[in-house]
């Protein structure tokens, strides 16, 4: 049977809980830094990657369906508003989908997993971009 990744904490419980999610995203920031392909979107983040990792993390520990650990730890937040001040074009979306794709490629999840989440995850992304262009 199709697992429905989007009910309660399926999604949460496929990247291996807040363990795996940790993997995912310190695979991610560790494919933006070694990758110059991803220079642009990475020299946008502070040179100390500690905050920004923790807090993709806990973004999507909620996002997932895991517990809503931003909005415990950093309060409320707007994903396209917390991007806003970036220059963020298409080209930077597609930087930034493809160290996420390059980075689930390497995790043990299932593959129809991987392409679900990275499509889930198309749709924040091109939000970001289209807020970002308002404000240029
Ligand atoms: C579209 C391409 C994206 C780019 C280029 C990008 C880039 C960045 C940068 C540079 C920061 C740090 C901002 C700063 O310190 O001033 C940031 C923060 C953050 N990003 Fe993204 N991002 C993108 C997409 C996403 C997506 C799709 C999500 C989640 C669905 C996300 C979640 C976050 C979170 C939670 C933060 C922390 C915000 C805060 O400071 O409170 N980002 N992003």
């Amino acid at each position: 049977m199709m697992i429905q990744y989007s009910e309660g904490s399926a999604s949460h419980d496929a990247v291996g809980g807040l363990l795996g999610l940790k993997k995912l995203v310190k695979d991610f920031y560790a494919f933006m830094c070694s990758n110059p392909d991803y220079a642009i979107i990475r020299d946008m983040h502070p040179q100390d990657l500690t905050v920004s990792e923790d807090k993709l993390v806990c973004f999507l520990s909620g996002w997932l369906g895991g517990e809503r650990l931003f909005a415990k730890k950093y309060g409320a937040i707007s994903i396209p508003q917390v991007h806003a001040h970036l220059v963020i074009h298409e080209k930077e979306r597609d930087m930034w989908l493809s160290c996420l794709n390059e980075a689930l490629e390497k995790q043990p999840y299932a593959d129809h997993f991987k392409a679900y989440l990275l499509n889930q995850l198309r749709v924040p992304a091109e939000r970001i971009r289209i807020a970002c262009e308002r404000r240029l």
